[in-house]
């Protein structure tokens, strides 16, 4: 613990909301800044919040000035892949600019240490399925791109000046809090355990396989799904690293193995006692049949140990926060 301020940006979503209060627990000072255009300002559980871009230098210069900040973890992105596709700019606009604008600010006022959160998508299709830190880099899409894009202008920054980083590729985010306090609330989300999830709670009629052709053992895709938890815990573990002189690095946060659709699917069959109605259909465009970290490095690094890697984990916390979402549209106390 310090007596310094977090800058937390995109404090209010899904991630940034668990970090946070990971970080409010352990006794962290913290300052979130979020424009709540996906993220829920109850989902804010300890420290100041301010409304407003990443990308207003002037609000983000202020907060700094204001606050003696030593660290920024920087998760205010958009995140929605197909939507990258269609809208390139939107995500080079707020992934990047932004990223640039909101460095820009960081060297200004002398910010020492800066976590971000980056995604397996910079990777993009890769023949073995396995990622590791060093695997080359062809992103096939602008969500991808326009994150690879931050990671390197957070190296060359480094290389300049005194800010030291951890940019956490991010495998398939699942869970939430074990506690049901907060979860994933995000609207629209076409990620395969929240929509799964809300079709056991009755919020979806039918469910889709896409794909059951792929060249894996059931046919169906293969990801290295990770409970939020665990996932928030690296940030606090980058945290511990940077703030003890570690060197710039980019890390992947995963669990080193996958589960396909099938095994997902059963595993929320299983855990909510009843069936989903499942329809098979063709293969999304863009999805690679196989996606899993090799992760050796964070846990050198950082030394994170996850302590929910466990399918039927993920999972009930995903449907205990879905069956909470019911009762109130946000779900938030
Ligand atoms: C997600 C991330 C991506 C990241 C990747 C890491 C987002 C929006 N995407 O993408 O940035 O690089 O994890 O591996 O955060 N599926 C179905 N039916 C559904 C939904 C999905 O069969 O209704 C299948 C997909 O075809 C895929 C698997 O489930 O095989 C996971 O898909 P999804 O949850 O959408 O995540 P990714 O596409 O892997």
């Amino acid at each position: 613990m310090s007596n310094k301020t977090i800058l937390v940006t995109g404090g209010a979503g899904y991630i940034g909301s668990h970090t946070v209060r990971q970080l409010g627990e352990a006794g962290e000072k913290i300052v979130v800044l979020d424009n709540l255009s996906t993220g829920f300002e109850a989902a804010i559980l300890y420290g100041d919040f301010v409304k407003g871009d990443t990308g207003d230098s002037e609000l983000v210069g202020k907060i700094l000035a204001d606050y003696d900040v030593d660290t920024v973890i920087h998760f205010a992105a958009h995140t929605i892949v197909p939507e990258s596709v269609s809208n390139p700019l939107k995500y080079y606009g707020n992934n990047t600019c932004n990223s640039r604008s909101l460095l820009e600010q960081c060297n200004a006022h002398g910010v020492k240490n800066f976590i971000f959160s980056s995604t397996a998508a910079v990777y993009g299709i890769l023949e073995s399925g396995y990622a590791k830190e060093d695997t080359p880099k062809n992103p096939i899409n602008a969500y991808g791109t326009s994150k690879l894009m931050t990671e390197m202008m957070l190296k060359d920054v480094s290389f300049a000046s005194d800010l030291n980083y951890v940019a956490l590729r991010y495998f398939n985010v699942a869970g939430s809090d074990p506690e049901c306090r907060i979860g994933q609330s995000t609207p629209k989300s076409t990620l395969l355990i929240k929509v799964a999830a809300e079709a056991a709670v009755g919020k979806r009629d039918e469910l889709y396989i896409f794909g059951t052709d792929y060249p894996t053992e059931d046919g169906t895709g293969i990801r290295d799904y990770i409970h939020v938890e665990d996932l928030a815990d690296a940030h606090l573990r980058a945290l511990d690293y940077l703030r003890n002189g570690g060197e710039s690095t980019s890390l992947n946060v995963g669990y080193g193995h996958g589960y396909s659709v099938r095994e997902v699917l059963d595993a929320v069959e299983r855990v909510d006692g009843k069936p989903l109605n499942i329809v098979e259909k063709e293969r999304r465009a863009g999805d690679p049949p196989t996606l899993v970290s090799i992760a050796d490095e964070i846990k050198t690094k950082l030394k994170w140990e996850p302590k929910y890697d466990d399918l039927d984990v993920i999972v009930k916390t995903s449907l205990d926060w879905e069956y909470k979402l019911k009762e109130k549209p946000e779900g938030f106390a």
